[in-house]
């Protein structure tokens, strides 16, 4: 199949109709297998005089760590407690990312070092899930060398854990369950957050887009959006449980809505969030250029919730890489689309995502990223170095680049960036913004870190019962990545 045959077999033949929800039944199903770990569980504890422990990590991008609220959210329910040290952990959970090769190599080294842990306690479970899972090839080599695995599931199933994890636990024997393409939405599963006032709601999964550098599409699946009475559902009682801060999560937001048969979009779905009284701030990542709508910058701009702060990544800037790419704009239609934003919403902080190292992309083509850096003035940016992912077709073309080149070019890129960063983030110093307090400061228990309508990181002087709240910090220093600052009032 060639590249366009292979987009057309995706995107049209399997292209979804509509969204459709994981029966009730099922999921009651699951909720009696959770019942039946509890017991186990209980009985555990009586005899030992300790509950059994949790331990999961984390590789990937919000999505997945929105996924891992879930397993947590389940393996509470089950009455696992949280466990620092994964060594020492009854239930270990490794949620998988493969966008580029080390985060897949980091899942294959700490493996390495769990299997002393299983060998010392043969009644450890080791499960891993994830995107990186989806791939066959990941799944031989765990299935050959990584025989201490116990459970492996994907990322269609993750709602199935409880019901992997009993069998499990009932036969002794692995299990890899892994779905190939699944069009279903599991709603109403349990979840923890991590913080306290601020959460993440995915309102899509999967992506249709196809970027030809991307594994996403393939170990994501289609493109699928949930019922915006779902969203909004799950927006309010969060609001109710005295969450205050909203990201709506999606890889690419844009185009949310296409496949339900309400008459919705994502301009319509941010007004309606909007409205939820409790909500303060909303969020969301991540849009596409190729498809933000004036409907969405007007929305952008007339809802007071909405913070001024858009991450929209160019990837990079020379037209003929995008075009291979598969991105479908180019860098003056990318500007235009910067400058139309910025006429509506004077003083909105862009950020984006930078890729380095395409095929094909030499010293004149990266000359293209790094004006693209200086014309628009990003306030933060993810810098990527292209990493090759087999089935894609970015991986079978001709002119990868090599190494040293790449390593020169994306030091270029980091240079034109920390400077602009840093330039912009001088302008901050002496003004007073509203600082929404997310959480203490790494480092320094009297600090405060939290985040101004604009994306930027403000650290200030403060305690933890001052969390949640908002206040008015007047910035006194900055770095690139940060600024400190002090209270002047409390709003
Ligand atoms: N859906 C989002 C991005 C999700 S992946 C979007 O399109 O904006 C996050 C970022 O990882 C991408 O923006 C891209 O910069 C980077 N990325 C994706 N595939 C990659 C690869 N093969 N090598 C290096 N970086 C990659
Ligand atoms: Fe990957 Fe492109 Fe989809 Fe983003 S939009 S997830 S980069 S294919
Ligand atoms: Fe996210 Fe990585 Fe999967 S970036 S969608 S966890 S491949």
């Amino acid at each position: 199949m060639n590249y366009n045959d292979m987009i057309r077999y995706y995107t049209e033949e399997k292209r979804l109709k509509e969204t459709v929800k994981i029966s009730e039944e099922e999921l009651l199903k699951q909720r009696d297998f959770i019942g039946k770990i509890r017991k186990f569980n209980e009985d555990y504890e009586k005899k030992n005089n300790r509950k059994r422990t949790m331990h999961i990590s984390t590789f990937g991008c919000q999505m997945n760590a929105h996924d891992s609220e879930k397993l947590q959210g389940i393996l509470e329910e089950m009455g696992y407690i949280g466990c620092d040290d994964e060594m020492k952990a009854d239930v270990v959970i490794y949620n998988t990312c493969c966008v580029r090769e080390n985060a897949e190599n980091k899942v294959y080294g700490n493996l390495g070092y769990l299997k002393h842990s299983k060998e010392e306690r043969p009644d450890m479970k080791i499960i891993l899930c994830g995107c990186m899972m989806q791939q066959d090839t990941v799944i031989d080599t765990i299935r050959k060398k990584y025989r201490h695995v116990d459970i492996i599931f994907g990322t269609f199933n993750l709602y199935k854990m409880p019901e992997l994890l009993y069998t499990n636990i009932m036969t002794g024997s692995p299990i890899t369950d892994i779905w190939k393409e699944h069009g279903e939405i599991a709603e109403d599963l349990p979840s923890v957050r991590k913080y306290k006032y601020k959460a993440c709601v995915n309102i899509m999964y999967g992506c249709d887009n196809f970027c030809s550098y991307c594994i996403v599409p393939y170990v994501r699946g289609r493109e699928r959006s949930r019922r915006s009475e779902d969203i909004l559902k799950e927006v309010r009682s969060l609001a109710h449980d005295g969450v205050k801060e909203i990201m709506l999560l999606g890889q690419n937001v844009n185009s949310y809505g296409k496949n339900l048969g309400e008459n919705i979009t994502f301009a319509k779905l941010l007004k309606m969030v909007n409205e939820v009284e409790g909500i303060e701030r909303i969020r969301f990542m991540t849009s596409h250029p190729k498809d933000l709508s004036e409907e969405l910058i007007y929305a952008i701009r007339d809802c007071d919730k909405v913070c001024k702060h858009i991450h929209l990544p160019f990837q990079a800037g020379n037209n003929e890489i995008l075009r291979r790419m598969n991105r479908k704009y180019t860098k003056e239609r990318y500007l235009e689309l910067i400058g139309k934003i910025r006429k509506e919403i004077p003083g909105i902080a862009v950020t984006t995502d930078i890729m380095v190292g395409f095929p094909g992309e030499g010293r004149k083509e990266i000359e293209d990223t790094i004006d693209v850096i200086k014309k628009v003035g990003f306030s933060n940016a993810f810098t990527f170095i292209y990493s090759k992912r087999t089935g894609t077709p970015a991986a079978i073309m001709e002119d990868q680049v090599e190494e040293d080149i790449v390593k020169e070019n994306f030091n270029d890129v980091l240079k034109a960036l920390n400077e602009i960063i840093l330039e912009i983030n001088k302008e901050k110093v002496g003004k007073v913004f509203s600082v929404f307090a997310e959480e203490v400061s790494m480092g320094n228990s009297e600090f405060l870190t939290g985040k101004t309508d604009d994306n930027t990181i403000v650290h200030f002087r403060g305690s933890d019962d001052m969390l949640g709240n908002f206040y008015n910090v007047k910035i006194t220093d900055c770095k690139t990545f940060y600024t400190v600052g002090e209270i002047v009032e409390e709003n």
